[in-house]
């Protein structure tokens, strides 16, 4: 199956690390990146690293967390190709994949409490897009070229 980037800033290591086992538990293959506990970084870097890799297709998803989910999802989608949706609960991110087939999901780590947190991934990994909206996230990918 294909790999799901994980990646975080020094606001969600723990929250980060607690995801990459849940996705392993899964069944899924994992790449992480960030920090370990004590070292701060600047969230765009791991962001970046890993809407990148969902970009050109070396992941084929990929979960963002840094403090609120704001900053990673603003960094995220300033790369081509990705959709990165920020969501706070299970609802918001069953319709990231059913409305937006969104491939970053980000997490706000200080937000969310981690069952809470897993089950957003859960609830977006096992929900389908429904492709009555390709033709909306088609103009989105025309924003990229035409602005
Ligand atoms: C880092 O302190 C914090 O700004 C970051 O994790 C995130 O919340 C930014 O949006």
């Amino acid at each position: 199956m294909a790999r799901i980037d994980v990646g975080s800033d020094h606001a969600a290591v723990a929250l980060r690390r607690a995801v990459v086992a849940h996705l392993v538990a899964r069944g899924r293959t994992v790449r992480e990146v960030g920090p370990a506990v004590g070292e701060r970084v600047d969230y765009p870097d791991q962001a970046a690293d890993v809407a990148r890799a969902v970009a050109t297709g070396d992941a084929s998803l990929g979960v963002m967390i840094c403090g609120t989910g704001i900053g990673v999802s603003i960094a995220a989608n300033k790369v081509p190709g990705v959709r990165a949706a920020l969501v706070h609960d299970v609802t918001t991110a069953r319709f990231a994949a059913q409305h937006n087939d969104a491939n970053v999901l980000c997490l706000g780590g200080r937000l969310l409490a981690e069952p809470l947190a897993l089950e957003c991934i859960d609830a977006w990994l096992d929900t389908a897009f429904e492709g009555r909206h390709q033709h909306r996230l088609d103009k989105i990918t025309a924003l990229e070229n035409d602005g």
